[in-house]
């Protein structure tokens, strides 16, 4: 084990990486660098738990990847890797499965909406996806994960299989596991669509306009927002029950320039929607604007990109396999 505490995170190679990845996930691991380990991974395994074109899937990982690093994540100071190209994930995971309930599962919401929006692929995978995400977490000794709000309760899943399995085989002083706590950003853990404000904004939304994709040209944001849902009555102010539209564009400005909420309202009091709406449009296009230039860049070196991934597999195998190693250990496995 390693003095800095550790952080790991990951995203979903499905859809198109959106303004709610960015402002939930991505531009909180910014910083992390300066006083954590990181890892930050495309989570291919669990992307499969939902059918994938296998051409599609490929080509989405380079350009997750590119988008990882175009916002800032410097591969020398970030582990970036893919889940499959460490096996640890999936050997842990299955150990994990024995020691989570299915109770627990059933009770997860993002499988009861994942579910009962593939009716047609109801498969094991998907039940047992948080049990794989705890397996991410606990081989890093992660003390912290960065994620928005929607990952909360897998979040607990993992903590209580964590202190479970340590309950079992660990003693006092020799944890198994290091029990992570979430680390969910004050402002921005949960953006919600645009056009329906009161659903959070997916990467795999089937309508076009309720996201906006990082990689979203300028005057598609502008258009996006100036169509976005407003609320009746024409006062800016927060209030997620009554105005769920004009607080989330709300969330967004504070999100991309910083500023607190209070001072937004008090700095649109008066103002129209047309005016608050132009200057949400051009927070979110300055703050896409530096991601978006250094894309191109990056997504075409395919053969640096592949670099970074063998780079960051083998980096973050030292620290999984020793993690699985302890627990095989735990369990009464003869060693390999
Ligand atoms: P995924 O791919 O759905 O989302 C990636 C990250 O983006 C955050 N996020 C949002 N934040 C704010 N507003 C939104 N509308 C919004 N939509 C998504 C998510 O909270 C997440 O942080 N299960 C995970 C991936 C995963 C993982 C892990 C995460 C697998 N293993 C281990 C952390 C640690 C997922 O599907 O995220």
């Amino acid at each position: 084990m390693n003095n800095r505490p550790t952080v790991l995170s990951g995203i979903q190679p499905s859809g198109r990486l959106t303004l709610g990845n960015y402002l939930g996930a991505i531009k909180n691991w910014l910083p992390l660098s300066a006083t954590h380990d990181c890892y930050y991974m495309l989570v291919d395994l669990h992307a499969i738990t939902v059918r994938q074109d296998p051409a599609v899937l490929r080509e989405r990982c380079y350009e997750f990847l590119a988008l990882y690093i175009a916002c800032g994540l410097d591969p020398k100071n970030n582990v970036l890797f893919v889940q499959s190209h460490v096996a640890a994930h999936a050997r842990l995971s299955w150990v994990l499965n024995c020691y989570t309930q299915f109770g627990e599962l059933s009770r997860m919401t993002q499988f009861k909406d994942k579910s009962a929006k593939h009716v047609d692929n109801i498969n094991a995978g998907l039940f047992g996806y948080p049990v794989l995400m705890a397996a991410d977490i606990l081989l890093y000794d992660a003390t912290h994960v960065p994620v928005g709000d929607d990952q909360k309760q897998h979040l607990e899943l993992t903590r209580d299989i964590a202190q479970r399995f340590n309950n079992i085989y660990g003693a006092p002083k020799h944890e198994i596991f290091v029990v992570p706590e979430p680390m969910i950003p004050p402002v921005g853990a949960r953006i919600m669509g645009l056009q329906d404000p009161t659903a959070k904004m997916s990467k795999s939304d089937d309508a076009e306009t309720n996201a906006l994709y990082l990689l979203d040209p300028p005057d598609t944001i502008t258009r996006k927002i100036k169509r976005a849902v407003t609320d009746v009555g024409a006062e800016v102010r927060f209030d997620i029950a009554e105005k769920p539209g004009v607080s989330n564009l709300l969330s967004i400005l504070a999100a991309t320039t910083g500023e607190s909420i209070p001072a937004l309202e008090e700095r649109f009091a008066g103002s129209q929607y047309g005016a608050f709406k132009a200057a949400v449009a051009e927070a979110v296009v300055e703050c896409l604007k530096p991601v978006q230039a250094r894309y191109q860049e990056l997504r075409e070196d395919r053969d640096g990109l592949l670099a970074v991934l063998r780079d960051g597999a083998e980096r973050a195998a030292v620290r999984a396999d020793a993690t699985l190693k302890r627990v095989h250990e735990a369990l009464g496995f003869i060693p390999e």
